[in-house]
Protein backbone atom coordinates (compact mmCIF):
# COMPACT_ATOMS: atom_id res chain seq x y z
CA UNK A 1 0.00 0.00 0.00
CA UNK A 2 1.41 3.29 -0.87
CA UNK A 3 1.13 6.66 0.80
CA UNK A 4 -0.65 9.41 -1.40
CA UNK A 5 -1.17 12.64 -0.66
CA UNK A 6 -4.43 14.87 -1.86
CA UNK A 7 -3.87 18.36 -1.36
CA UNK A 8 -6.85 19.26 -1.96
CA UNK A 9 -10.91 17.75 -1.68
CA UNK A 10 -11.78 16.80 -4.98
CA UNK A 11 -15.18 15.53 -5.99
CA UNK A 12 -16.49 12.50 -7.99
CA UNK A 13 -16.41 8.53 -7.22
CA UNK A 14 -13.48 7.63 -8.54
CA UNK A 15 -11.63 8.95 -5.53
CA UNK A 16 -13.04 5.89 -3.94
CA UNK A 17 -10.93 3.59 -6.31
CA UNK A 18 -7.54 5.28 -4.92
CA UNK A 19 -8.63 4.96 -1.09
CA UNK A 20 -9.06 1.17 -1.65
CA UNK A 21 -5.75 0.85 -2.39
CA UNK A 22 -3.76 2.73 -1.11
CA UNK A 23 -3.45 4.68 2.58
CA UNK A 24 -4.56 8.56 1.44
CA UNK A 25 -4.44 11.70 3.05
CA UNK A 26 -6.68 14.43 1.75
CA UNK A 27 -5.45 18.18 3.05
CA UNK A 28 -8.19 19.53 5.10
CA UNK A 29 -8.13 23.30 3.75
CA UNK A 30 -9.92 25.40 1.06
CA UNK A 31 -6.80 26.48 -0.10
CA UNK A 32 -3.65 24.98 -1.60
CA UNK A 33 -1.28 24.31 1.68
CA UNK A 34 1.87 26.67 2.03
CA UNK A 35 4.96 25.69 0.07
CA UNK A 36 6.38 24.74 3.61
CA UNK A 37 3.33 22.69 4.89
CA UNK A 38 3.27 20.69 1.23
CA UNK A 39 6.77 19.63 1.60
CA UNK A 40 5.94 18.30 5.61
CA UNK A 41 3.20 16.08 3.72
CA UNK A 42 5.34 14.73 1.04
CA UNK A 43 8.41 13.77 2.96
CA UNK A 44 7.24 10.28 3.20
CA UNK A 45 4.57 10.10 -0.09
CA UNK A 46 4.93 7.69 -2.76
CA UNK A 47 2.22 9.73 -4.72
CA UNK A 48 0.94 12.92 -5.38
CA UNK A 49 -2.12 14.29 -7.00
CA UNK A 50 -2.13 18.03 -6.84
CA UNK A 51 -3.86 21.17 -8.14
CA UNK A 52 -2.59 24.02 -10.62
CA UNK A 53 -2.44 26.79 -7.16
CA UNK A 54 0.29 23.92 -5.78
CA UNK A 55 4.41 24.78 -7.03
CA UNK A 56 6.33 21.73 -7.44
CA UNK A 57 9.48 22.95 -7.84
CA UNK A 58 12.67 21.05 -6.91
CA UNK A 59 12.89 22.11 -3.84
CA UNK A 60 9.63 20.18 -3.02
CA UNK A 61 10.67 17.26 -5.06
CA UNK A 62 13.87 17.11 -2.59
CA UNK A 63 11.81 16.90 0.47
CA UNK A 64 10.05 13.75 -1.09
CA UNK A 65 12.43 11.24 -1.46
CA UNK A 66 10.51 8.35 -1.96
CA UNK A 67 7.66 10.34 -4.40
CA UNK A 68 7.29 7.91 -7.53
CA UNK A 69 4.08 9.44 -9.39
CA UNK A 70 2.55 13.40 -9.59
CA UNK A 71 -0.97 13.74 -10.62
CA UNK A 72 -2.29 17.26 -11.45
CA UNK A 73 -5.86 17.43 -11.25
CA UNK A 74 -5.60 19.95 -14.14
CA UNK A 75 -4.88 19.89 -18.24
CA UNK A 76 -2.25 22.53 -17.50
CA UNK A 77 1.13 21.46 -16.32
CA UNK A 78 3.17 24.76 -15.59
CA UNK A 79 3.08 24.72 -11.93
CA UNK A 80 5.29 21.44 -11.70
CA UNK A 81 8.97 21.57 -12.84
CA UNK A 82 8.76 19.28 -15.17
CA UNK A 83 12.24 18.77 -16.40
CA UNK A 84 13.24 18.29 -12.20
CA UNK A 85 10.49 15.27 -12.19
CA UNK A 86 11.81 14.38 -15.23
CA UNK A 87 15.76 14.29 -13.06
CA UNK A 88 14.09 11.92 -10.58
CA UNK A 89 12.33 9.40 -12.71
CA UNK A 90 8.93 10.59 -11.16
CA UNK A 91 6.01 10.63 -13.84
CA UNK A 92 4.06 13.36 -14.16
CA UNK A 93 0.28 12.88 -15.36
CA UNK A 94 -2.52 15.39 -16.53
CA UNK A 95 -6.30 15.70 -17.19
CA UNK A 96 -7.13 16.29 -20.68
CA UNK A 97 -9.79 15.82 -22.84
CA UNK A 98 -12.51 16.31 -20.27
CA UNK A 99 -12.30 19.61 -19.26
CA UNK A 100 -12.21 21.09 -23.53
CA UNK A 101 -15.94 21.81 -23.62
CA UNK A 102 -16.47 23.32 -20.40
CA UNK A 103 -13.39 25.57 -21.12
CA UNK A 104 -14.34 26.64 -24.39
CA UNK A 105 -18.01 27.17 -23.17
CA UNK A 106 -16.43 29.51 -20.68
CA UNK A 107 -14.38 31.54 -23.24
CA UNK A 108 -17.38 31.62 -24.93
CA UNK A 109 -19.48 32.88 -22.27
CA UNK A 110 -16.62 35.60 -21.38
CA UNK A 111 -16.47 36.87 -25.11
CA UNK A 112 -20.29 37.20 -25.24
CA UNK A 113 -20.64 38.73 -21.88
CA UNK A 114 -17.68 41.37 -22.79
CA UNK A 115 -19.03 42.06 -26.36
CA UNK A 116 -22.35 42.75 -25.01
CA UNK A 117 -21.78 44.60 -22.22
CA UNK A 118 -23.33 41.84 -19.79
CA UNK A 119 -21.54 42.50 -16.85
CA UNK A 120 -22.22 46.12 -16.61
CA UNK A 121 -25.98 46.42 -18.16
CA UNK A 122 -26.80 43.45 -15.29
CA UNK A 123 -24.97 45.50 -12.61
CA UNK A 124 -27.23 48.66 -13.76
CA UNK A 125 -30.66 46.60 -13.05
CA UNK A 126 -29.24 45.58 -9.54
CA UNK A 127 -28.20 49.55 -9.09
CA UNK A 128 -32.03 50.61 -10.12
CA UNK A 129 -30.47 52.32 -13.17
CA UNK A 130 -32.62 50.55 -15.47
CA UNK A 131 -34.46 53.41 -16.99
CA UNK A 132 -36.68 53.67 -20.24
CA UNK A 133 -35.52 51.82 -23.00
CA UNK A 134 -33.61 54.31 -25.38
CA UNK A 135 -31.76 52.92 -28.79
CA UNK A 136 -28.63 54.20 -27.60
CA UNK A 137 -27.89 52.39 -24.26
CA UNK A 138 -25.42 49.03 -23.78
CA UNK A 139 -24.52 49.28 -27.26
CA UNK A 140 -21.99 46.67 -27.81
CA UNK A 141 -20.26 44.63 -30.35
CA UNK A 142 -21.89 42.05 -33.15
CA UNK A 143 -19.99 39.14 -32.97
CA UNK A 144 -21.56 37.54 -36.31
CA UNK A 145 -18.84 38.50 -39.07
CA UNK A 146 -16.43 39.50 -36.69
CA UNK A 147 -12.70 37.80 -36.98
CA UNK A 148 -11.83 35.39 -34.61
CA UNK A 149 -7.74 35.03 -33.83
CA UNK A 150 -7.18 31.68 -31.50
CA UNK A 151 -3.67 31.12 -30.04
CA UNK A 152 -2.73 28.15 -29.42
CA UNK A 153 -4.65 25.67 -31.93
CA UNK A 154 -4.72 22.65 -29.04
CA UNK A 155 -8.05 20.77 -28.00
CA UNK A 156 -10.07 23.97 -26.09
CA UNK A 157 -8.44 26.18 -28.97
CA UNK A 158 -10.30 24.36 -31.46
CA UNK A 159 -13.62 23.74 -29.40
CA UNK A 160 -13.54 27.26 -28.82
CA UNK A 161 -13.58 27.93 -32.80
CA UNK A 162 -16.07 25.71 -33.41
CA UNK A 163 -18.93 27.33 -30.68
CA UNK A 164 -17.33 30.87 -32.27
CA UNK A 165 -18.21 29.22 -35.81
CA UNK A 166 -21.85 28.99 -35.13
CA UNK A 167 -21.78 32.81 -33.99
CA UNK A 168 -20.86 33.37 -37.39
CA UNK A 169 -17.70 34.40 -36.37
CA UNK A 170 -14.32 34.28 -39.32
CA UNK A 171 -12.03 32.45 -37.49
CA UNK A 172 -7.65 31.92 -38.14
CA UNK A 173 -5.58 30.46 -35.58
CA UNK A 174 -1.83 31.63 -34.62
CA UNK A 175 0.16 28.56 -34.28
CA UNK A 176 4.09 28.44 -32.30
CA UNK A 177 5.49 29.23 -35.93
CA UNK A 178 3.10 32.07 -37.41
CA UNK A 179 4.00 36.13 -37.19
CA UNK A 180 1.59 36.62 -34.30
CA UNK A 181 1.76 40.27 -34.44
CA UNK A 182 -0.01 40.42 -37.53
CA UNK A 183 -2.59 38.50 -36.86
CA UNK A 184 -3.27 40.34 -34.15
CA UNK A 185 -3.29 43.59 -36.07
CA UNK A 186 -6.25 41.64 -38.09
CA UNK A 187 -8.48 40.04 -35.46
CA UNK A 188 -11.42 41.67 -33.72
CA UNK A 189 -10.97 39.28 -30.84
CA UNK A 190 -8.35 37.33 -29.41
CA UNK A 191 -8.65 34.32 -27.40
CA UNK A 192 -6.01 32.72 -25.77
CA UNK A 193 -5.59 28.94 -25.30
CA UNK A 194 -1.61 27.90 -25.28
CA UNK A 195 -0.09 26.20 -22.42
CA UNK A 196 2.20 28.60 -20.05
CA UNK A 197 5.85 27.72 -21.17
CA UNK A 198 9.30 29.90 -20.75
CA UNK A 199 8.19 30.67 -24.54
CA UNK A 200 4.76 31.61 -23.90
CA UNK A 201 4.73 33.39 -20.66
CA UNK A 202 4.12 37.39 -21.13
CA UNK A 203 3.55 36.68 -25.04
CA UNK A 204 0.36 39.42 -25.00
CA UNK A 205 2.57 41.97 -23.70
CA UNK A 206 2.74 45.85 -24.20
CA UNK A 207 4.26 45.45 -27.95
CA UNK A 208 1.55 42.96 -28.50
CA UNK A 209 -1.23 44.97 -27.14
CA UNK A 210 -0.02 48.01 -29.32
CA UNK A 211 -0.61 45.56 -32.24
CA UNK A 212 -3.68 44.86 -31.68
CA UNK A 213 -6.77 46.70 -33.45
CA UNK A 214 -8.00 49.27 -31.97
CA UNK A 215 -10.90 48.22 -29.86
CA UNK A 216 -10.34 44.41 -30.30
CA UNK A 217 -11.53 42.33 -27.50
CA UNK A 218 -8.69 40.16 -25.35
CA UNK A 219 -10.51 36.59 -23.90
CA UNK A 220 -8.08 34.29 -21.76
CA UNK A 221 -8.85 31.30 -20.59
CA UNK A 222 -5.45 29.55 -20.24
CA UNK A 223 -2.95 31.11 -17.86
CA UNK A 224 -2.82 34.53 -16.17
CA UNK A 225 1.08 34.80 -16.73
CA UNK A 226 0.33 34.94 -21.05
CA UNK A 227 -0.60 37.90 -20.56
CA UNK A 228 1.12 41.35 -19.17
CA UNK A 229 -1.66 42.37 -16.65
CA UNK A 230 -0.37 46.09 -16.20
CA UNK A 231 -0.36 46.72 -20.19
CA UNK A 232 -3.78 44.70 -20.35
CA UNK A 233 -4.63 47.43 -17.34
CA UNK A 234 -3.47 50.39 -19.50
CA UNK A 235 -4.62 49.35 -23.07
CA UNK A 236 -8.68 48.61 -21.63
CA UNK A 237 -8.23 52.19 -19.91
CA UNK A 238 -6.65 54.18 -22.97
CA UNK A 239 -9.53 52.60 -25.30
CA UNK A 240 -6.61 50.66 -27.22
CA UNK A 241 -8.80 47.62 -26.24
CA UNK A 242 -12.51 47.84 -26.00
CA UNK A 243 -12.60 45.14 -23.43
CA UNK A 244 -10.95 41.86 -21.99
CA UNK A 245 -12.77 38.74 -20.24
CA UNK A 246 -10.33 36.53 -17.98
CA UNK A 247 -11.14 33.92 -16.19
CA UNK A 248 -7.18 33.31 -15.27
CA UNK A 249 -5.22 36.15 -13.25
CA UNK A 250 -1.91 36.49 -12.03
CA UNK A 251 -1.92 36.13 -9.09
CA UNK A 252 -4.82 33.96 -8.49
CA UNK A 253 -6.62 34.67 -6.14
CA UNK A 254 -6.66 38.32 -7.80
CA UNK A 255 -7.01 40.39 -4.79
CA UNK A 256 -10.14 42.63 -4.61
CA UNK A 257 -8.41 45.75 -4.68
CA UNK A 258 -5.95 44.98 -7.74
CA UNK A 259 -5.83 48.23 -10.06
CA UNK A 260 -6.92 46.11 -12.78
CA UNK A 261 -10.38 45.46 -11.84
CA UNK A 262 -10.97 49.09 -12.06
CA UNK A 263 -10.68 48.87 -16.05
CA UNK A 264 -13.53 49.34 -17.77
CA UNK A 265 -15.47 46.69 -19.88
CA UNK A 266 -13.46 43.77 -18.23
CA UNK A 267 -15.25 40.81 -16.65
CA UNK A 268 -13.27 38.67 -14.50
CA UNK A 269 -13.87 35.09 -13.56
CA UNK A 270 -12.17 32.92 -10.59
CA UNK A 271 -10.63 30.16 -12.60
CA UNK A 272 -13.75 28.36 -13.27
CA UNK A 273 -13.43 27.16 -16.86
CA UNK A 274 -13.19 23.34 -15.73
CA UNK A 275 -15.84 24.34 -13.00
CA UNK A 276 -18.79 21.64 -13.81
CA UNK A 277 -20.00 18.50 -11.95
CA UNK A 278 -19.11 15.97 -14.67
CA UNK A 279 -15.88 17.79 -15.63
CA UNK A 280 -14.58 17.76 -12.40
CA UNK A 281 -15.80 13.87 -11.73
CA UNK A 282 -13.80 13.44 -14.95
CA UNK A 283 -10.97 14.93 -13.90
CA UNK A 284 -10.93 12.84 -10.97
CA UNK A 285 -10.92 9.68 -12.99
CA UNK A 286 -7.76 10.66 -14.97
CA UNK A 287 -5.94 11.87 -12.17
CA UNK A 288 -6.98 8.78 -10.27
CA UNK A 289 -5.97 6.54 -13.49
CA UNK A 290 -3.12 8.27 -13.52
CA UNK A 291 -1.82 7.95 -10.21
CA UNK A 292 -2.73 4.17 -9.47
CA UNK A 293 -0.76 3.11 -13.10
CA UNK A 294 2.45 4.82 -11.77
CA UNK A 295 2.00 3.21 -8.30
CA UNK A 296 1.52 -0.43 -9.83
CA UNK A 297 5.09 0.63 -11.84
CA UNK A 298 3.08 1.08 -15.54
CA UNK A 299 2.98 4.68 -17.58
CA UNK A 300 0.56 6.92 -16.98
CA UNK A 301 -2.28 6.86 -19.07
CA UNK A 302 -2.51 10.74 -19.61
CA UNK A 303 1.10 11.84 -19.30
CA UNK A 304 2.33 15.64 -18.80
CA UNK A 305 3.67 17.09 -21.79
CA UNK A 306 7.97 16.81 -22.63
CA UNK A 307 9.55 19.46 -20.75
CA UNK A 308 9.92 22.22 -22.86
CA UNK A 309 12.63 24.79 -22.66
CA UNK A 310 12.50 28.88 -23.55
CA UNK A 311 13.97 28.33 -27.15
CA UNK A 312 11.82 24.90 -27.95
CA UNK A 313 8.41 26.16 -26.97
C1 LIG B 1 -6.39 23.25 -16.03
O1 LIG B 1 -6.85 22.12 -16.11
O2 LIG B 1 -5.24 23.51 -16.39
C2 LIG B 1 -7.27 24.28 -15.44
O3 LIG B 1 -6.80 25.54 -15.68
C3 LIG B 1 -7.42 24.04 -13.96
O4 LIG B 1 -6.25 24.37 -13.32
Amino acid sequence: MAKVIVTRAIPGPAMQQLVERHDVSVWPGELAPAAEQLRELVASADGLLCTSADRIDEQLLDAAPRLRAIATYAVGSDNIDLAAAAARAIPVGVTPDVLTDATADIAIGLLLSVARRLREAEAAVRAGKWGPWTPQAWLGADLNGARLLIVGAGRIGRATARRAQAFGMEIAFAGRDDDLPSLLADADVVSLHTPLTPATERMIDRAALAAMKRGAILINTGRGRLVDQEGLREALVSGQLGGAGLDVTDPEPLPADAPLLQAPNLVVLPHIGSATHATREGMTRLAVANLLAALDGQPMPHPAPAPVSASHA
